[in-house]
């Protein structure tokens, strides 16, 4: 059994603690996951709209709480049998997370590929953990910085992940336009350039009169700032490309090129207008900008490189040291957010310190992790239960506005 060779002995007697308001569905379990997802199979087989795993990646290092070290060939007969636990656990419409590092990247792909099937690849994130400072510099090669997350679904037709944001920078300099009145009809919009229209709020006659009574770049960053928080009047234009629009939106940047200083709109009934003037389309920054706790951000699409996420500076989260291994909340944030919705089941097997299902909590999501190690008492069942008490003021808690709730059930494997 189990993952850890050298550990601290179990402790037992934890069967049926519970922490927090019945009706303490979820649970933290102490003990291997191989007999706890075994025992789990028959009344929660297809349960789980989540299963994030983050197991030794193989390191070959020794931890205070558990050894690391294994043969590729000793770890791939170790996570085999898990996986395809999980699997069976996996809803139908969902998806597992698997956290991994570059030692074992390629055989837990592999595992993953026969496992779930190929087809069933979502996607192979990489998550950008550390910078390349200190000590790492000065290692020969390239400085490994990352992480990464495969994300498989049961059953890709099926699958349901909600389109994520993330903060972008920089600016995009090409969104320049001011447009004085957008509430208007398109056809009285005024334009002018957005550095006359900041300069003119800030009381200078114009540009070049902000720009030297503030500094060049402290204007620029100002009306920068100023963009995002008035998103709705500001616009960028860009050259249509034909072979990707309709006859009826060619037809239409023909008749704006004739007269220049019109704008043309194009209702498409689901789709957004296409709004054209001078032969270019007119988009919108407020497409761009979302309100994120309470402050107008500027966003885009997130991509399969998350750098967004700081490893640096989480030490304290949960208020439990688990010095390398610990994970930041803001990235089970994120795959929960992705992949589940309030009242859904989550399965940590490779519980750790419990970031997983303190974030579950946070997020109004019902949850089983399971730990092996001492530390499902010793680090997880007591963050745990500060969370439900509303004494976690760490990770994600202000971002969702959680203060308290919820509860949960101690058992043994
Ligand atoms: C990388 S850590 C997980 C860290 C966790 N994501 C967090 O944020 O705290 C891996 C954990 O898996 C646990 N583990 C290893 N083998 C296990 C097994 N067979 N059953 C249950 N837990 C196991 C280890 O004790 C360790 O706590």
């Amino acid at each position: 059994m189990g993952g850890a060779r050298r550990r601290a002995a179990p402790t037992r007697g934890a069967d049926g603690r519970t922490h927090g308001a019945a009706p303490h569905e979820s649970l933290l379990v102490h003990g291997d996951n191989l007999a706890a997802m075994t025992a789990m199979l028959p009344e929660r087989a297809g349960q789980f709209r989540a299963i994030y795993i983050d197991p030794p990646f193989n390191t070959g290092r020794a931890f205070a709480e558990y050894d690391d070290a294994r043969s590729t060939h000793e770890w791939a007969s170790f996570m085999r049998p898990r996986l395809a636990l999980a699997r069976e656990l996996l809803a139908d419409d969902g998806a597992l997370f698997a956290e991994i590092d570059d030692t074992e990247l390629a055989t837990l792909t592999l595992l993953l590929d026969e496992v779930f099937g190929r087809e069933s690849r979502v996607s192979t994130v990489t998550v950008v953990r550390s910078a390349p400072t200190g000590h790492k510099a000065i290692n020969a090669g390239p400085v490994n910085v990352t992480d990464f997350l495969l994300v498989y679904a049961k059953d890709r037709a099926k699958l349901r992940l909600a389109p994520q944001l993330r903060a972008r920078r920089p600016y995009d300099d090409a969104y320049k336009t001011w447009i004085d009145n957008p509430g208007d009809p398109p056809a009285a919009w005024r334009f002018r350039p957005i550095a006359r229209a900041v300069a003119e709020h800030l009381g200078h006659d114009g540009p070049a009169a902000a720009r030297r009574a503030l500094g060049g770049p402290e204007f620029a960053a100002f009306t920068r700032r100023f963009a995002v928080e008035h998103a709705p009047h500001v616009v960028r234009f860009a050259q249509p490309r034909y072979e990707a629009i309709s006859q009826k939106a060619r037809a239409l940047v023909d008749r704006s090129r004739a007269e220049p200083d019109r704008v043309f709109v194009l209702r498409r009934g689901a789709l957004p207008d296409f709004v054209v003037r001078g032969g270019n389309r007119v988009l919108f920054l407020a497409k761009k900008v979302r309100v994120i706790g309470g402050v107008p951000t500027l966003v885009e699409p997130l991509t399969n490189v998350w750098d967004d996420v700081p490893f640096q500076g989480i030490a304290r989260e949960g208020g439990v040291a688990f010095v390398r291994n610990k994970k930041p909340e803001r990235l089970l944030a994120r795959v929960l957010a992705m992949a589940t919705e309030p009242g859904d089941w989550v399965l940590d097997p490779f519980a750790g310190s419990g970031t997983t299902a303190a974030v579950a909590l946070k997020m109004g999501r019902r949850f089983v992790a399971i730990e092996e190690g001492a530390h499902a008492f010793t680090l997880a069942e007591p963050r745990l239960a500060r969370v439900v008490r509303g004494e976690d003021p760490t990770g994600i808690t202000t971002e969702v506005g959680f203060a308290g709730g919820g509860g949960f059930r101690v058992v043994d494997a």
